[in-house]
């Protein structure tokens, strides 16, 4: 397997509430685990961050998908690089929304914004977590 991690931030359309991100959250976990993809999925204050793993076919196939999707607008792409190994072998999809987020990671609440300037430590933040 080409083990490739992709990192992307972007904005919600609209203000997802629960139901909205239980549907993506759905058909996501089951597209991946036929897939064999992995991740996580960050969402605060209309914003998401994603990270996901896989074959790097996969992981385009579901970037288009992902990128096609009116429900948010790609505000970058973060990362898209070969890994040796996966972060989350264990997670189709892990979810951590506002209060996880700030229970959790709180210095990612100050980032996930939107904004350019904070997408060097977002990325940091992505890289070298660990879910657990
Ligand atoms: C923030 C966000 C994250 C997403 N993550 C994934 C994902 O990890 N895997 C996936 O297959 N689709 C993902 N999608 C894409 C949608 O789930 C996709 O449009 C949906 O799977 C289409 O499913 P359907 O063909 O069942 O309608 C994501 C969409 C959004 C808005």
């Amino acid at each position: 397997m080409n083990l490739t991690q992709l990192i992307y931030v972007s904005k919600a359309t609209q203000l997802m509430g629960m139901l909205s991100l239980t549907q993506i959250l759905d058909s996501s976990v089951r597209w991946n685990e036929a897939h064999e993809l992995t991740g996580v999925l960050f969402y605060d204050n209309g914003h998401f961050c994603q990270l996901l793993e896989g074959d790097r076919y996969e992981i385009l196939n579901v970037w288009e998908r992902i990128n096609s999707d009116n429900r948010h607008h790609i505000l970058r792409r973060l990362e898209l690089t070969a890994i040796e190994q996966r972060s989350y072998p264990d997670w189709k999809l892990r979810y951590y929304g506002a209060e996880q987020i700030a229970r959790h990671f709180k210095h990612m609440a100050v980032v996930l914004d939107g904004m350019p300037e904070h997408d060097h430590e977002l990325l940091k933040i992505m890289r070298t977590i660990i879910v657990e």
